[in-house]
Protein backbone atom coordinates (compact mmCIF):
# COMPACT_ATOMS: atom_id res chain seq x y z
CA UNK A 1 0.00 0.00 0.00
CA UNK A 2 1.13 3.58 -0.50
CA UNK A 3 1.54 6.48 1.71
CA UNK A 4 -1.23 7.62 3.50
CA UNK A 5 -1.48 11.45 4.72
CA UNK A 6 -4.88 12.22 7.03
CA UNK A 7 -6.16 14.75 8.40
CA UNK A 8 -7.55 14.68 12.09
CA UNK A 9 -9.84 18.21 12.31
CA UNK A 10 -10.42 17.63 15.93
CA UNK A 11 -13.31 19.60 16.90
CA UNK A 12 -12.61 22.35 14.21
CA UNK A 13 -14.93 23.73 11.42
CA UNK A 14 -18.80 23.98 10.69
CA UNK A 15 -20.21 22.45 8.43
CA UNK A 16 -19.94 25.87 6.00
CA UNK A 17 -16.33 25.57 6.64
CA UNK A 18 -15.81 22.33 6.07
CA UNK A 19 -17.59 23.42 2.37
CA UNK A 20 -15.10 26.16 2.33
CA UNK A 21 -12.07 24.05 2.81
CA UNK A 22 -13.19 21.73 0.68
CA UNK A 23 -13.82 24.07 -2.55
CA UNK A 24 -10.11 25.18 -2.30
CA UNK A 25 -8.53 21.50 -1.24
CA UNK A 26 -10.63 19.23 -3.61
CA UNK A 27 -9.18 20.66 -6.67
CA UNK A 28 -5.64 21.28 -5.32
CA UNK A 29 -5.21 17.35 -4.80
CA UNK A 30 -7.35 16.53 -7.95
CA UNK A 31 -5.14 13.59 -9.74
CA UNK A 32 -2.63 12.95 -7.13
CA UNK A 33 -3.62 9.59 -7.03
CA UNK A 34 -0.40 8.33 -5.58
CA UNK A 35 -0.92 8.95 -2.10
CA UNK A 36 -3.53 8.25 -0.34
CA UNK A 37 -5.49 10.97 1.26
CA UNK A 38 -7.75 10.93 4.62
CA UNK A 39 -9.34 13.77 6.09
CA UNK A 40 -11.61 13.25 9.18
CA UNK A 41 -13.95 16.26 10.20
CA UNK A 42 -16.35 16.42 13.11
CA UNK A 43 -19.46 13.99 13.23
CA UNK A 44 -21.46 16.64 12.50
CA UNK A 45 -20.00 17.82 9.06
CA UNK A 46 -19.67 14.24 7.67
CA UNK A 47 -22.43 14.03 5.93
CA UNK A 48 -21.67 17.62 3.68
CA UNK A 49 -18.64 16.38 2.78
CA UNK A 50 -19.23 12.68 2.16
CA UNK A 51 -21.78 14.47 -0.97
CA UNK A 52 -19.23 16.87 -1.94
CA UNK A 53 -17.01 14.12 -2.26
CA UNK A 54 -19.13 12.24 -4.30
CA UNK A 55 -19.48 14.88 -6.32
CA UNK A 56 -15.99 15.79 -6.96
CA UNK A 57 -15.35 11.78 -7.57
CA UNK A 58 -17.26 12.07 -10.68
CA UNK A 59 -15.91 14.91 -12.02
CA UNK A 60 -12.15 13.87 -11.62
CA UNK A 61 -9.83 11.19 -10.26
CA UNK A 62 -9.54 11.55 -6.58
CA UNK A 63 -7.98 9.81 -3.85
CA UNK A 64 -9.31 11.09 -0.88
CA UNK A 65 -11.33 8.94 1.74
CA UNK A 66 -13.18 10.61 4.55
CA UNK A 67 -12.71 9.19 8.09
CA UNK A 68 -14.34 9.76 11.21
CA UNK A 69 -12.85 10.67 14.73
CA UNK A 70 -14.72 8.47 17.01
CA UNK A 71 -17.16 5.59 16.75
CA UNK A 72 -18.85 3.47 19.66
CA UNK A 73 -19.07 -0.23 18.84
CA UNK A 74 -22.60 -1.13 19.13
CA UNK A 75 -24.54 -0.84 16.12
CA UNK A 76 -27.68 0.79 18.16
CA UNK A 77 -28.97 1.64 21.30
CA UNK A 78 -29.28 3.91 24.29
CA UNK A 79 -26.10 5.40 24.42
CA UNK A 80 -26.56 8.80 24.34
CA UNK A 81 -24.23 11.02 22.68
CA UNK A 82 -22.48 8.16 20.76
CA UNK A 83 -21.98 7.39 17.14
CA UNK A 84 -22.46 3.71 15.45
CA UNK A 85 -20.78 2.65 13.03
CA UNK A 86 -24.23 1.85 10.65
CA UNK A 87 -23.84 5.66 10.45
CA UNK A 88 -20.79 5.96 9.36
CA UNK A 89 -20.53 3.20 7.12
CA UNK A 90 -24.10 4.78 5.46
CA UNK A 91 -21.73 8.22 5.02
CA UNK A 92 -19.12 6.02 2.74
CA UNK A 93 -16.52 6.76 5.94
CA UNK A 94 -13.59 4.66 5.11
CA UNK A 95 -11.19 5.29 8.26
CA UNK A 96 -12.52 5.46 11.75
CA UNK A 97 -9.06 6.63 14.33
CA UNK A 98 -9.61 4.90 17.32
CA UNK A 99 -7.54 5.22 20.59
CA UNK A 100 -6.52 9.06 20.40
CA UNK A 101 -4.22 10.32 22.83
CA UNK A 102 -6.89 13.07 23.05
CA UNK A 103 -9.73 10.04 23.62
CA UNK A 104 -7.75 8.18 25.75
CA UNK A 105 -6.24 11.09 28.35
CA UNK A 106 -9.52 13.92 28.53
CA UNK A 107 -12.11 11.51 28.11
CA UNK A 108 -10.60 8.40 30.13
CA UNK A 109 -10.59 5.66 27.11
CA UNK A 110 -8.97 2.46 28.54
CA UNK A 111 -7.76 -0.44 25.97
CA UNK A 112 -10.09 -2.27 26.57
CA UNK A 113 -13.06 -0.17 25.33
CA UNK A 114 -10.59 0.94 22.60
CA UNK A 115 -10.16 -3.00 21.56
CA UNK A 116 -13.98 -3.49 20.95
CA UNK A 117 -14.44 -0.18 18.86
CA UNK A 118 -11.41 -1.68 16.82
CA UNK A 119 -13.19 -5.00 16.15
CA UNK A 120 -16.19 -3.59 15.60
CA UNK A 121 -14.59 -1.36 13.18
CA UNK A 122 -13.13 -4.27 11.26
CA UNK A 123 -16.35 -5.89 11.19
CA UNK A 124 -18.01 -3.25 9.43
CA UNK A 125 -15.69 -2.66 6.90
CA UNK A 126 -14.20 0.06 8.30
CA UNK A 127 -10.50 0.70 8.74
CA UNK A 128 -9.39 1.73 11.96
CA UNK A 129 -6.23 4.22 12.54
CA UNK A 130 -5.21 2.92 16.09
CA UNK A 131 -3.21 5.59 18.03
CA UNK A 132 -0.41 5.18 20.28
CA UNK A 133 2.02 7.14 22.00
CA UNK A 134 4.04 7.60 25.26
CA UNK A 135 3.38 10.54 27.68
CA UNK A 136 6.95 12.76 28.12
CA UNK A 137 7.08 11.22 31.65
CA UNK A 138 6.77 7.51 30.38
CA UNK A 139 9.52 8.53 27.92
CA UNK A 140 11.86 10.10 30.25
CA UNK A 141 11.13 6.60 32.34
CA UNK A 142 12.32 4.36 29.34
CA UNK A 143 9.30 3.38 29.29
CA UNK A 144 8.30 4.42 25.65
CA UNK A 145 8.64 0.62 23.75
CA UNK A 146 6.67 -1.09 26.48
CA UNK A 147 3.94 1.62 26.71
CA UNK A 148 3.33 1.43 22.78
CA UNK A 149 3.53 -2.50 22.86
CA UNK A 150 1.03 -2.08 25.85
CA UNK A 151 -1.36 -0.31 23.63
CA UNK A 152 -0.82 -2.21 20.01
CA UNK A 153 -1.27 -5.77 22.15
CA UNK A 154 -4.24 -4.85 23.69
CA UNK A 155 -5.54 -2.47 20.97
CA UNK A 156 -5.33 -5.31 18.71
CA UNK A 157 -6.40 -8.57 20.98
CA UNK A 158 -8.67 -10.54 18.77
CA UNK A 159 -7.85 -9.04 15.28
CA UNK A 160 -4.68 -10.18 14.62
CA UNK A 161 -5.78 -12.00 12.00
CA UNK A 162 -7.54 -8.78 9.84
CA UNK A 163 -4.57 -6.95 10.16
CA UNK A 164 -4.78 -6.50 6.49
CA UNK A 165 -7.63 -4.13 7.51
CA UNK A 166 -6.01 -2.32 10.16
CA UNK A 167 -3.41 0.90 10.24
CA UNK A 168 -1.59 2.51 13.49
CA UNK A 169 -0.40 6.18 14.15
CA UNK A 170 2.39 6.58 16.54
CA UNK A 171 1.51 10.01 18.00
CA UNK A 172 3.76 11.18 21.22
CA UNK A 173 1.31 12.57 23.48
CA UNK A 174 4.57 15.03 24.33
CA UNK A 175 4.84 16.10 20.12
CA UNK A 176 0.54 16.43 19.75
CA UNK A 177 -0.02 20.20 18.91
CA UNK A 178 3.25 20.98 20.76
CA UNK A 179 5.15 22.39 17.49
CA UNK A 180 7.64 19.98 18.73
CA UNK A 181 7.70 17.21 16.66
CA UNK A 182 9.96 13.91 17.65
CA UNK A 183 12.93 13.72 15.35
CA UNK A 184 13.53 11.47 12.37
CA UNK A 185 15.72 9.12 14.27
CA UNK A 186 13.08 9.17 17.60
CA UNK A 187 10.11 8.18 15.06
CA UNK A 188 12.41 5.91 13.46
CA UNK A 189 13.10 3.92 16.47
CA UNK A 190 9.08 3.09 17.69
CA UNK A 191 7.78 2.70 13.76
CA UNK A 192 10.73 -0.09 13.76
CA UNK A 193 9.68 -1.46 16.68
CA UNK A 194 6.18 -1.15 16.15
CA UNK A 195 6.58 -2.96 12.55
CA UNK A 196 8.55 -5.91 14.41
CA UNK A 197 5.54 -6.02 17.17
CA UNK A 198 2.80 -6.27 14.03
CA UNK A 199 4.65 -8.65 12.16
CA UNK A 200 5.24 -10.81 15.50
CA UNK A 201 1.71 -10.41 15.82
CA UNK A 202 0.27 -10.92 12.62
CA UNK A 203 1.86 -14.35 12.70
CA UNK A 204 3.25 -14.49 9.40
CA UNK A 205 0.18 -13.53 7.65
CA UNK A 206 0.24 -11.02 5.05
CA UNK A 207 -0.60 -7.48 6.23
CA UNK A 208 -1.08 -4.36 4.95
CA UNK A 209 -0.54 -1.93 8.05
CA UNK A 210 0.95 1.31 7.72
CA UNK A 211 2.28 2.59 10.35
CA UNK A 212 1.77 6.31 10.34
CA UNK A 213 3.52 9.36 12.43
CA UNK A 214 2.02 12.12 13.85
CA UNK A 215 2.49 14.76 16.44
CA UNK A 216 3.37 18.43 14.90
CA UNK A 217 3.50 17.07 11.66
CA UNK A 218 3.87 20.28 9.18
CA UNK A 219 5.16 21.75 5.67
CA UNK A 220 8.98 21.78 6.70
CA UNK A 221 9.29 18.75 8.65
CA UNK A 222 7.21 16.39 6.69
CA UNK A 223 10.27 15.43 3.93
CA UNK A 224 12.88 14.24 6.56
CA UNK A 225 9.81 12.57 8.63
CA UNK A 226 8.72 10.56 5.28
CA UNK A 227 12.31 9.68 4.74
CA UNK A 228 12.51 7.05 7.49
CA UNK A 229 12.00 3.54 5.72
CA UNK A 230 8.98 2.81 8.95
CA UNK A 231 7.21 6.22 8.15
CA UNK A 232 4.40 4.88 5.91
CA UNK A 233 2.37 8.58 5.95
CA UNK A 234 1.41 10.92 8.92
CA UNK A 235 -1.38 11.61 11.01
CA UNK A 236 -1.78 15.76 11.12
CA UNK A 237 -3.42 17.92 12.97
CA UNK A 238 -2.84 21.33 12.93
CA UNK A 239 -1.72 21.81 9.59
CA UNK A 240 -4.28 19.44 8.35
CA UNK A 241 -6.75 22.82 9.14
CA UNK A 242 -5.63 25.08 6.13
CA UNK A 243 -5.95 23.63 3.29
CA UNK A 244 -3.04 25.16 1.71
CA UNK A 245 -0.16 24.18 4.72
CA UNK A 246 -2.44 20.22 4.22
CA UNK A 247 -1.53 20.05 0.35
CA UNK A 248 2.05 21.24 1.11
CA UNK A 249 2.61 18.39 3.32
CA UNK A 250 1.02 15.96 0.68
CA UNK A 251 3.32 17.05 -2.15
CA UNK A 252 6.56 16.75 0.50
CA UNK A 253 5.49 13.65 0.73
CA UNK A 254 5.02 12.87 -2.79
CA UNK A 255 8.41 14.26 -3.47
CA UNK A 256 9.76 11.19 -2.02
P1 LIG B 1 -0.91 18.18 15.72
O1 LIG B 1 -0.50 17.92 14.28
O2 LIG B 1 -1.68 19.43 15.90
O3 LIG B 1 0.27 18.06 16.63
O4 LIG B 1 -1.91 17.00 16.13
C1 LIG B 1 -1.53 15.71 15.89
C2 LIG B 1 -2.67 14.80 16.14
O5 LIG B 1 -3.12 14.64 17.26
C3 LIG B 1 -3.27 14.12 14.99
O6 LIG B 1 -4.17 13.13 15.37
Amino acid sequence: MGYLVAGNWKMNKTVGETLEYLELFLPAVKDLTKVEIMIAPPFTALSSASIKLDAARREGEYNVKLGAQNMYYEEKGAFTGEISPLMLTELEVEYVILGHSERRHIFGERDSLINKKVISAVEHGIRPILCVGETIEEREQGRTLSVVERQIRNGLAGVERDLVYIDIAYEPVWAIGTGVNATPEQAQEVHRFIRSLINEISKGNDHKTRILYGGSVNEKNARELIREPNVDGFLVGTASLDPERFYKVITEVLEV
